[in-house]
């Protein structure tokens, strides 16, 4: 019966087989359109259910949480990330917030390797020759990329996208792996990979053939990758970015490429997101992607199914097993 079962909105479309088992547990409001919620239809939202589940591309700030005569007492997002729940406003408000963590380090890593493969081997250039009819034939000189064997790949954070990037860069292909981070990475792993913590960014972006980032969104992580990070790195090397959009200055990595200051940049996350700067869209030595990280079919399942699991233990009276806040 509806009317005794938690009342539960999703913002977006989610995959069909966790649409089915919320149905089957909650009084669950789903958006079949995929069309994305306005700030009204969030308040309301948080006004008339128990549970409000957005994605990483609903802003959820304090306008929204801080609402009189709320319902919703649980944020469970659908993603990995967070910042777009503004947490201290949720905490103010007595709301738990969610996440989905775990699921998509596979998915995630097996991206930043397709990047780095892409951008090595110029791949985007090529097929866009090909498809553009300008391909004149083999030739010993064409389109010449760069082997990964050998090469540092020097990682900006390790948490477990990073570590899960290390070791298919690593056992995969070949290359010696360093990191940054806050401190070193797990004993074990960090011996198997023989792998190297290198405690300043200055000296990681330097010694790096491929730079990867993988920390957190936020005002943190703003534009950690800057003009001044840049002129540090070396002039044959890759940026690698799975993360978030605004740990890039994108303004001075479009500078950085256009000058050839590095030699490519793989994209996956963009700043002002779905917008791409049309000047980055135009570099050649770019690789874009559409924020495909996590876009596995069982990935975005496993997503799904991480939110059930908060959701049903806090309905159930139990702490949510990904509870941030
Ligand atoms: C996340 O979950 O934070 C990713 O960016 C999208 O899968």
């Amino acid at each position: 019966m509806a009317g005794d079962r938690p009342r539960v909105l999703v913002t977006r479309t989610w995959p069909e087989a966790v649409e089915r088992r919320l149905a089957e547990r909650f009084d669950v409001t789903l958006n079949p359109t995929d069309v994305p919620l306005d700030e009204a239809a969030l308040i309301a939202g948080m006004r008339d259910y128990d549970a409000v589940c957005p994605t990483i591309t609903d802003r959820m700030h304090a306008g929204i949480l801080g609402i009189e005569r709320r319902r919703a007492a649980i944020v469970a997002s659908y993603g990995v990330g967070f910042e777009h729940i503004d947490v201290a406003a949720a905490m103010a408000a007595g709301i738990a917030v969610t996440n989905t963590p775990g699921v998509l380090t596979d998915a995630t890593a097996d991206l930043a390797l397709t990047l780095i493969l892409m951008t090595a081997r110029r791949a985007g250039e090529g097929e866009r020759e090909l498809r553009s009819g300008s391909w004149t034939g083999w030739r010993p000189t064409h389109l010449l990329g760069t082997s990964l064997k050998g090469k540092t790949l020097g990682l900006v954070g390790f948490g477990r996208i990073a570590q899960a990037t290390a070791e298919r860069a690593r056992f995969g292909f070949g290359m010696e792996i360093a990191y940054y981070a806050r401190r070193p990475g797990p004993q074990e792993l960090v011996d198997r990979l023989g792998a190297r913590f290198v405690p300043n960014l200055g000296d990681l972006l330097g010694e790096a053939d491929f730079v990867s980032l993988h920390v957190p969104g936020g005002a943190e992580t703003r534009h950690l990758i800057d003009a001044a990070a840049i002129a540090q790195m070396q002039r044959h090397a890759i940026l690698i970015n799975t993360a978030r959009g605004d740990v890039v200055d994108e303004d001075a990595l479009i500078e950085a490429l256009g000058t050839r200051r590095i030699a490519g940049a793989g994209l996956d996350v963009f700043a002002g997101e779905p917008n791409v700067s049309p000047a980055l869209r135009g570099i050649e030595n770019a690789v874009l992607l559409p924020h495909l990280g996590s876009a596995t079919r069982e990935t975005r399942e496993a997503m799904g199914m991480r939110v059930f699991a908060n959701l049903e233990a806090w309905f159930d009276g139990k702490a949510p097993p990904d509870r941030v806040a």
